[in-house]
């Protein structure tokens, strides 16, 4: 199963630029002050700023600072994220109250709506969540499954099971309502018209 290969930290700079795709227009010329005002205006950018700049701190081995942003996530945000987790770039946190993240490691652009727990199941052992992948309002992910690359997971579902790249699953426990390459019959959720 495919999911997050190449999985590595992602920078503030890349997050930006995927919220600053969701919320302009590609028509218009991007002005550093178009770019202000979106970082300006969305909060939980900054909670994604600040979880990478706690990673950057774990990793650079300075001590204390982690935890301490770690819970000034939690406190201002309602964001419990871990930061020793490999989240790639381009991460879209469009509501971060009551979220709860802790995965083996996390792709690129991938989309996590509010009240979301991504954690152990029996064992404390982690889902790995693949590039591209949208994670609905209420959702739980849990135990060592693997989230495949562009798999839609929806609002409230229980995910116990590994999901193939593509695929959609919903309900509790999560079943695969539609394949890869399936067409769906509505238009996913776009950040710019949803939220
Ligand atoms: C999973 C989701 C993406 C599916 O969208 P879709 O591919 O267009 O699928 P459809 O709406 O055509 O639904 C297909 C079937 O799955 C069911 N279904 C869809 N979402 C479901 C969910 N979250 N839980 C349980 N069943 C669901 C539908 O009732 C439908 O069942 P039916 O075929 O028996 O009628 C979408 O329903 C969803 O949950 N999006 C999350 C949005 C979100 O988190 N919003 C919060 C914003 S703050």
């Amino acid at each position: 199963m495919s999911g997050c290969k190449h999985a590595s930290n992602g920078t503030f700079a890349e997050d930006w630029g995927h919220w600053i795709d969701q919320w302009t227009d590609p028509r218009q010329r991007r002005t550093f002050v178009m770019k202000a005002r979106v970082l300006w205006t969305h909060q939980p950018l900054h909670a994604i700023g600040l979880f990478r700049l706690s990673s950057w701190c774990r990793r650079h081995h300075i001590p204390m600072l982690p935890e301490m942003l770690r819970r000034l996530n939690t406190v201002l945000y309602g964001l419990d994220i871990v930061s020793s987790i490999p989240i790639g770039g381009g991460l879209y946190l469009p509501h971060t109250v009551g979220t709860v993240i802790m995965a083996e490691r996390i792709g690129r652009n991938v989309t996590i709506v509010s009240n979301v727990t991504i954690g152990m199941r029996h064992t404390g052992v982690f889902p790995t969540i693949g590039d591209d992948v949208y994670i609905g309002a209420g959702a739980r992910v849990l135990g060592p499954i693997t989230i495949g690359d562009g798999a839609v997971i929806g609002a409230n579902a229980v995910v116990l099971t590994d999901i193939p790249p593509g695929a959609t699953a919903v309900g509790v426990p999560a079943k695969i309502i539609r394949k890869s390459g399936q067409e769906r019959q509505n238009a996913m959720p776009e950040a710019r018209t949803e939220y």
